[in-house]
């Protein structure tokens, strides 16, 4: 690893801060022994989605020992489309609408956990929720031990930034899960495959499916994987839109109006609701980087020619502050979505081409419904704003832990 390698492992967020707003939307970040290239400028990043098919997508150092080898999130070839053949259809359209009583129940249960009167940590609570949300819908029930089980090996390995890059250069590797939660997970996968809407697990387990005779290996793989991704970042996403609607009153009144008699489930009905989404996804996406890139043959970026094995890696974080696209970058204002659609090029917080996340749809609904619940049930305010300040989980990417909101009162 080279001092640009490292100082970007060490200081991730200052590193980008510090290449904000750079022209050039490239920086080399290794040479040797095959190039590494961090990428954000528009044409790039177009470039690399519509190329998507021809390249590889290997896994990240650091999540591959926690998802596992065989993850759908570094699969390739005709396993990743059989993934995709699996997980697409019930996870967008009206499909989604089998999850919409699972979301309501999930969320009205943690409002009733809200005591009038004392504190929660944000990005704790909304992480609570959306997890026991996606493990309703990959595995058919949300056990709290599991839940439990689950959290604190990821608080382990990526809750606190020094702890992962202690593991990651001191100790060999992040902690892996261990054989018990990997064995309740599986077990749990195949006891819920008759429940209502079909599990995810069910799909993937289908005996007439593109994925059957999916071994217990490979299956854990795609439960931890889609837990993970399906729960972080859309607590992340949740929290700061929770925030940003405790920070600007007027706003927050007028997403509350355009909400009266609906539970936010339908995004055409909301359209305030979700650009102050929108904006909270460029201002702090909760994922930083898409997965990497791997040229399968000699290719041209920007009329620089790149050997067969260069690493390319979209910079979601550096594409959001770009000032060209977005005048004064730092700053929330939801009504730069509330116009024409912005070019996926510029803003795309769930990635792009063959790897465009399965749950951006999911995501949405859940965040929706999860602030209207929130506007309508629950009378609360931020106690230090200053804990605002987004905060590095892996790749991923939340408010810091600290910050809390303090509930006045809620209502039935
Ligand atoms: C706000 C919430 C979310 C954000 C910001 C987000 C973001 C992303 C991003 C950036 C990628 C990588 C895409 C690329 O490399 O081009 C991705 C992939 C993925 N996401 Fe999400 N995601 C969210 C929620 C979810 C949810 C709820 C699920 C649940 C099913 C999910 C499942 C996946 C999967 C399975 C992939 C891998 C897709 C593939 O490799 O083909 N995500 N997501």
């Amino acid at each position: 690893m080279n001092r640009r390698e490292l100082r970007m492992s060490l200081g991730t967020l200052r590193f980008l801060d510090a290449h904000a707003g750079a022209p050039c939307g490239v920086l080399d970040l290794r040479t040797r022994p095959a190039p590494k290239v961090l990428v954000w400028h528009p044409a790039a990043i177009d470039w690399i989605f519509r190329s998507d098919q021809r390249m590889r997508h290997p896994g990240s150092r650091s999540l591959t020992p926690l998802f596992g080898r065989r993850s759908l999130l570094w699969a390739d070839g005709s396993r990743h489309a059989a993934y995709r053949q699996v997980l697409g259809p019930p996870l967008r359209g009206r499909r989604l609408a089998a999850y919409r009583g699972i979301i309501a129940e999930a969320v009205h249960s943690a409002i009733d956990t809200l005591v009038p009167g004392g504190q929660i940590a944000l990005p704790a609570w909304t992480r609570r929720l959306t997890l026991g949300v996606m493990a309703r819908i990959v595995l058919g029930r949300s056990d709290d031990a599991l839940n439990a089980a689950f959290t604190r090996w990821i608080e382990r390995a990526l809750g606190a930034r020094h702890r992962t890059l202690a593991y990651r250069y001191l100790a060999g590797g992040l902690p892996a899960s261990g054989v018990e939660l990997d064995e309740r997970l599986v077990r749990t996968a195949r006891s819920t495959v008759d429940s209502w809407p079909a599990t995810l697990a069910a799909l993937l387990l289908a005996g007439d499916g593109p994925l059957r005779g999916i071994d217990d290996a490979e299956l854990r793989d795609a439960i931890v994987s889609l837990l993970f991704a399906g729960h972080e970042t859309t607590a992340a996403a949740a929290a700061w839109t929770l925030y940003w609607l405790d920070r600007e009153p007027r706003i927050r009144q007028e997403v509350a109006a355009e909400l009266a008699g609906t539970d936010g489930s339908t995004a055409a009905r909301v359209p305030l609701l979700q650009a102050v989404i929108a904006e909270a996804l460029r201002l702090a996406p909760p994922v930083t980087v898409a997965e990497n890139r791997e040229l399968t043959g000699d290719a041209e970026l920007l009329g620089r020619p790149l050997p067969a094995g260069t690493t390319l890696t979209p910079s979601i974080y550096l594409a959001h502050r770009d000032p060209g696209r977005f005048p004064d970058p730092g700053r929330f204002d939801p009504h730069r979505f509330l116009g024409d659609r912005l070019p996926p090029q510029h803003y795309f917080p769930f990635g792009g081409g063959s790897r465009y996340c399965l749950g951006s749809q999911l995501a949405q609904l859940e965040i929706r419904m999860i602030t209207a619940a929130v506007l309508r049930r629950v009378d609360w305010h931020c106690v230090n704003p200053r804990a605002a300040v987004p905060r590095l989980r892996g790749h991923a990417m939340a408010p810091d832990p600290r910050l809390r909101m303090s509930v006045r009162s809620c209502r039935d």
